[in-house]
């Protein structure tokens, strides 16, 4: 099957209390990775590209490693998504360029600004039959280059004016979570029994109030990587330094996703399991110098943890054929 837009998942996903996976996509082995995963998983999956990527890796090259793994995979439903699109202008040239949804971020614009321009997009994304994501709340971390120190939750009084005034099909919202590998200080957690940080609850007060009054609408959970402490230790037992790195508690996630959460995204997850097995692989062969040989155990991992995404958190492994 062709790339296609995310309405469908969400409408399943829904409906049957599961979240599709949205990672961040940037070279081949990210690519392949993730989608070797989705095909043996049998699960329907959104690739979303950064501004960033887009920078990186060339718009072209994106699309076509994107459409290679939809010839690849063709029994499950792929859609190619733009992530934290900063203007209408980036949203259209991705539209135009063969994007099946796009995401309109103009969370840190006021109100009334946000509405303007997330419209416009949808606007034009409509009539070719691609999906708009939106969003309301500001998350901490990096986000699209701005970097938000602390964070503003969504306020549920203002979701319903936001999706009549734009008529965007998901919205992302601010919960607590936030991008990168730091979400949370030590200080702000508890420690359990085993010894293990555990970060305060996300504001499911919030999430369930925006789905009162947001009746079968999906919503969008952003910096939602849950740090692995076994990637973290790879990490640092072999060069590297990422002191007190800590994410979002899987299972919290898996109840975002039996309630109206339809699209959970991951990229950091991601990063830290392919730079953790590339450290540690030259820290074993300081000799080998093929790029093949460290990126072919990095590629393998992605895989895996984006298995365990899908059938432990995410809930959304054997889903594909709801889905299309
Ligand atoms: O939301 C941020 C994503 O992790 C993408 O990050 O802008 O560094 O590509 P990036
Ligand atoms: P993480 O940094 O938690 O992986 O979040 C990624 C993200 O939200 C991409 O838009
Ligand atoms: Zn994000």
């Amino acid at each position: 099957m062709s790339l296609v837009n995310s309405k469908k998942m969400f409408e399943q996903a829904y409906k049957n209390g599961y979240a599709i996976g949205a990672f961040n996509v940037n070279n081949m082995e990210i690519v392949q990775g993730i989608t070797e995963a989705c095909k043996e998983e049998n699960a329907p999956v959104i690739l979303q590209v950064s501004k960033g990527a887009r920078a990186y890796a060339n718009h072209t090259y994106l699309v076509k490693l994107v459409e290679a793994a939809v010839i690849e995979c063709p029994d499950i439903p792929i859609v190619l998504h733009l992530d934290h699109g900063p203007d209408f202008d980036t949203c259209k040239s991705c539209i135009d360029g063969g994007f099946t949804s796009v995401m309109i971020d103009y969370s840190s614009h006021p109100l009334d600004e946000n509405i303007e321009e997330t419209a416009k997009v949808v606007e034009y994304a409509h009539k070719y039959g691609v999906t708009v994501e939106g969003e309301l709340g500001t998350l901490a971390g990096i986000e699209d280059e701005v970097s938000h120190a602390v964070g503003s939750y969504t306020r549920p009084e203002d979701v319903e004016k936001f999706v009549k005034g734009t008529g965007v099909d998901s919205l992302a919202i601010a919960i607590g979570t936030s991008h990168g590998a730091y979400k949370f200080k030590p200080e702000q957690c508890t420690v359990n029994e085993k010894g293990i940080l555990v970060p305060p609850a996300l504001r499911f007060d919030i999430l369930k109030e925006v789905s009162k009054r947001l009746p079968n609408f999906p919503i969008v959970l952003h910096g939602s990587s849950s740090v692995p402490q076994e990637y973290v230790k790879m990490v640092n037992e072999n060069g590297g330094k990422m002191p007190n790195a800590i994410g979002v508690p899987e299972e919290q996630l898996r109840e975002a996703a039996k309630l109206s959460v339809c699209k959970i995204n991951i990229d950091s997850d991601l990063r830290l399991a392919m730079t953790g097995t590339i450290r540690k692989f030259f820290n074993e062969h300081p000799d080998k110098f093929d790029p093949r040989e460290y990126l072919k155990p990095a590629r393998a991992n992605i895989k895996e943890i984006v298995r365990h995404k899908l059938r432990d958190v995410l809930g959304c492994a054997g889903k594909a054929d709801e889905c299309k």
